[in-house]
């Protein structure tokens, strides 16, 4: 049997995010995400059914601590999906980390006005797309002067009733850039939805894959963070798009569990910084809808095909905009808008343990499943 022991997690010392300038975000979330996960891909490479995989957690943080909260929380559900993905293979993973589980804490019901959005500047990652496109567009139909982030070209829209969308290029994971796009505004509300995805066995991750889900999902939102503790006006709203795969460690997905946990806990962390000013965050838990993110994702042409029809069958990015803004309206706390987003909310522990026993079976066994010989199955991107 080989034990590796050599992965030792470790979070920052505690320091307050709008102290930390921009190189060092991008130096600290490499450090302590991306490259543990680069580590894991380089190593699971070598390990075979019947070995096992030792991870040492970082301590646990401070409370008040956002980038280690976050960093604990996204090594806290790492290690839950290696030990569902490694289990699968017949593979150990030995760690005394327990799955923290983390809550948004609500600030209370809110019985918005009919036109709460008219006149209001609202920034809208993710613009360019699927749901932040389709949600930017709606708020501006309802008089919203929208300022729409993202990287590709997009066009002006104006409505009778005085409500825009305002185009703005620029890169979530690139602070200064942003800050340049969005000059000195301040927002009645920020909807984060920029992100991107892929699903592969740890092993065969494309390298690029993994830095850019990290830097777009975790880098970037800690980025508008840092814009929202500065920008966000008071009684206002923020949310923050991830998805059901924060709460739900699934075989493929731990670059992606790793990246929308991170999401969830600085959701969190930041529900409980802008209470003060009495705005209202929403972590969004997205189930699926049909978007961009699902245009030529896989490598596989067959496997695409099937998977690009099958989009179909999934909610318009429209109807999941409208569902996320009543959630927002009212200040609810967790939006599942989209497809199995509810289920994995309610179900999700469930849908864990369920995973985990049959991992676990299959390790004590000294059993495993052969899915390592997919191979890679994300489309580099
Ligand atoms: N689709 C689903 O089934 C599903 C399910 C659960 C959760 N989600 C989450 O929902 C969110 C929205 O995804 P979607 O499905 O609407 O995907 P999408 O259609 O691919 O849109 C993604 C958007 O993010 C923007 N973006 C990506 N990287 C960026 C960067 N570095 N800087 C600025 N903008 C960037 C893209 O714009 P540019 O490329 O023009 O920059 C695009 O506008 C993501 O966080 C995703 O993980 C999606």
């Amino acid at each position: 049997m080989l034990c590796l022991s050599a992965l030792s997690l470790s979070v920052p010392k505690a320091r307050p995010l709008a102290s930390i300038s921009p190189p060092d975000l991008v130096r600290l979330v490499n450090e302590h995400l991306t490259q543990p996960l680069l580590w894991l891909r380089e190593q699971v490479g070598n390990l075979k059914r019947g070995d096992t995989l030792k991870i040492n957690p970082a301590p646990p943080p401070g409370r008040t601590d956002l980038l280690g909260s976050v960093f604990h929380h996204a090594h806290s559900m790492m290690i839950e999906t290696l030990r569902v993905e490694l289990g699968l293979q017949g593979i150990a993973v030995e760690s005394s980390a327990t799955r923290t589980s983390i809550t948004v804490p609500a600030l209370g019901e809110r019985d918005p006005p009919a036109n709460v959005w008219a006149g209001k500047t609202v920034l809208v990652t993710g613009a360019s797309s699927g749901l932040g496109q389709a949600t930017a567009h709606e708020l501006a139909k309802r008089g919203a002067i929208v300022q729409g982030v993202a990287r590709r070209p997009m066009k002006s829209l104006s409505f009778v009733n005085g409500g825009r969308f305002v185009p703005l290029s620029a890169d979530v994971t690139k602070y200064e850039e942003l800050l340049g796009a969005l000059g000195a505004r301040r927002f009645f509300s920020i909807i984060h939805s920029a992100g991107t995805g892929s699903i592969d066995l740890i092993q065969h991750a494309n390298p690029d894959n993994l830095h850019r889900d990290i830097d777009t999902n975790v880098l970037g939102t800690l980025n508008v963070a840092k814009l929202a503790l500065a920008r966000l006006k008071r009684n206002g709203h923020l949310a923050i798009v991830s998805s059901g795969a924060a709460r739900v460690p699934w075989v493929g997905g731990v670059s992606y569990v790793t990246a929308k946990a991170a999401q969830h806990a600085i959701a969190v962390q930041l529900a409980h910084r802008l209470r003060r000013r009495n705005a209202a965050v929403t972590a969004v838990l997205a189930g699926s809808f049909n978007s961009g993110a699902w245009v030529g994702a896989l490598k596989n042409r067959l496997l695409q095909a099937v998977v690009g029809a099958s989009a179909h069958a999934l909610p318009r990015p429209s109807r999941v905009a409208r569902q996320v803004l009543a959630d927002v309206e009212r200040g609810a706390p967790v939006s599942t808008a989209g497809l199995g987003g509810g289920t994995a909310y309610t179900f999700g522990e469930l849908m864990h343990l369920a995973s985990k026993s049959v991992a676990t079976t299959l390790t004590t066994l000294r059993l495993g499943l052969p899915i390592g010989r997919l191979g890679s199955l994300s489309a580099a991107r």
